[in-house]
């Protein structure tokens, strides 16, 4: 069988790697026949918000890139439909695997599903509740379309059969992401701005923002900023800041010793630098899951969240869009209190192993591999 792994934005690169690696074990231990076909959709189209990954997570070159590049939401998502369709008409799969809630994850379904083929969503069934968010769009347009449910936890799996899909279409297997990040934990690097700012470990912030609703109106992201500088006692705030983020942060012209602006990082170095951090502030989603697994605080500026059990069982806590809660967590932190969390079911590394052994029992029932029930936990 052929299978379409569509990878378009970063953070769908960590969720694709563990399961080109399970695919492609899976097809040497167990004969199988499964052939893969990575694509990338050219969302990301940036040194460092793509090729960089690919190299430091040893994800093969992608077969096809459909390089659509930046766009309003429509432009984006359009061109992608368009641009995979044509690929899909040329050589169908049989099976397209979308990670996440990217515009890439929503068009690909889309284009796939148009043309009867089975579509199977990993990280299925997450939601925030907050419709404002083209992520939200993605993730609810995705799965009204998907056949194959792949969960990250009891909460998506609930989402999921609140909304009527089948027990025998939910499969919770655990969370990709935490695939990579355990696999890599050896391999971190310490990055350059740890010399040059003079880092100790427990001694200093990470930042990242790049949500719409906090760094698009001046006024929003120059209070977050005024907030976070004044209520970090003067420890050294590391701050890689995402394209978009860029051009904001340059017309606020805030200049404070201890605050350090600079390029998105690589995952090893990244998470080099979250390992050892006091804390985390951010706005993205997928960052909460990995502080949970490594244990370091994490303090998230949104109202919501579609990964609850960051907060209900890891590290994490929702401040909010209001810029006054940042400085009584800081208290809480800096006097020790930050509850210490506890590790997600299934969260142990082993997820895109559940997943290619969840396809290859759907689509080639004679296969040789052992019962699925022994290794994904079915939902109840
Ligand atoms: C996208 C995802 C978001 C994810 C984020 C992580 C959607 C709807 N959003 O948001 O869920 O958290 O990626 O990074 O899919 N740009 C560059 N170089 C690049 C990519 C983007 O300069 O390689 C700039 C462009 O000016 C572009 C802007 O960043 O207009 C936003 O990029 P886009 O892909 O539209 O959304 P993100 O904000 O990156």
């Amino acid at each position: 069988m052929l299978i379409d792994i569509i990878a378009g934005a970063r953070p769908n690169f960590m969720k694709i790697a563990p399961i080109i690696k399970a695919i492609e074990s899976a097809h040497a231990q167990w004969e199988v026949d499964l052939q893969y076909r990575l694509i990338h959709t050219g969302q990301h189209y940036d040194k460092k918000m793509s090729a960089d990954f690919f190299e430091q997570l040893n994800i093969p070159t992608p077969h096809i890139n459909l390089e659509v590049g930046s766009g309003t939401q429509a432009e984006q998502t359009g061109k992608i439909m368009l641009r995979y369709e044509e690929v899909l008409l040329h050589e169908p799969s049989d099976l397209c695997i979308v990670v996440g809630d990217v515009n890439s994850t929503m068009a690909c379904a889309i284009a796939a599903k148009k043309l009867n083929i089975k579509v199977a969503h990993v990280e299925a069934g997450i939601r925030s509740g907050d419709i404002t968010m083209p992520e939200e769009i993605n993730r609810i347009v995705t799965d009204s379309i998907t056949d194959y449910f792949f969960t990250t936890s009891e909460v998506a799996n609930h989402n999921l059969r609140h909304l009527g899909i089948n027990n025998d279409r939910i499969f919770f297997v655990g969370n990709t992401m935490i695939d990579t990040l355990l696999s890599q934990l050896p391999n971190f690097r310490k990055p350059h701005i740890w010399e040059i700012a003079d880092l100790r470990e427990r001694n200093y912030l990470v930042m990242t923002l790049h949500r719409p609703s906090n760094v698009d109106d001046p006024s929003i992201f120059k209070q977050l900023m005024n907030e976070i500088i004044a209520s970090v006692r003067g420890l050294p705030i590391i701050f890689p800041v995402h394209p978009r983020t860029r051009k904001m942060l340059a017309n606020l012209d805030i200049k404070v010793p201890n605050l350090y602006p600079i390029e998105p990082l690589g995952y090893l170095e990244f998470n080099y630098l979250v390992n050892h951090a006091k804390v985390v502030i951010t706005d993205s989603g997928g960052i909460t899951e990995e502080t949970t697994i490594m244990g370091v605080p994490c303090m998230t500026l949104r109202n919501t969240t579609e990964r609850p059990e960051t907060c209900t069982i890891g590290t994490n806590l929702l401040l909010g869009d209001d810029p006054k809660a940042i400085k009584p967590a800081m208290d809480i932190l800096f006097e020790g209190n930050w509850k210490k969390g506890h590790i997600p079911e299934l969260w142990d590394g082993k997820t895109a192993e559940r997943i290619v052994d969840v396809i290859i029992q759907l689509f080639n029932k004679s296969s040789s591999v052992s019962s699925i029930e022994n290794q994904v936990v079915e939902s109840k």
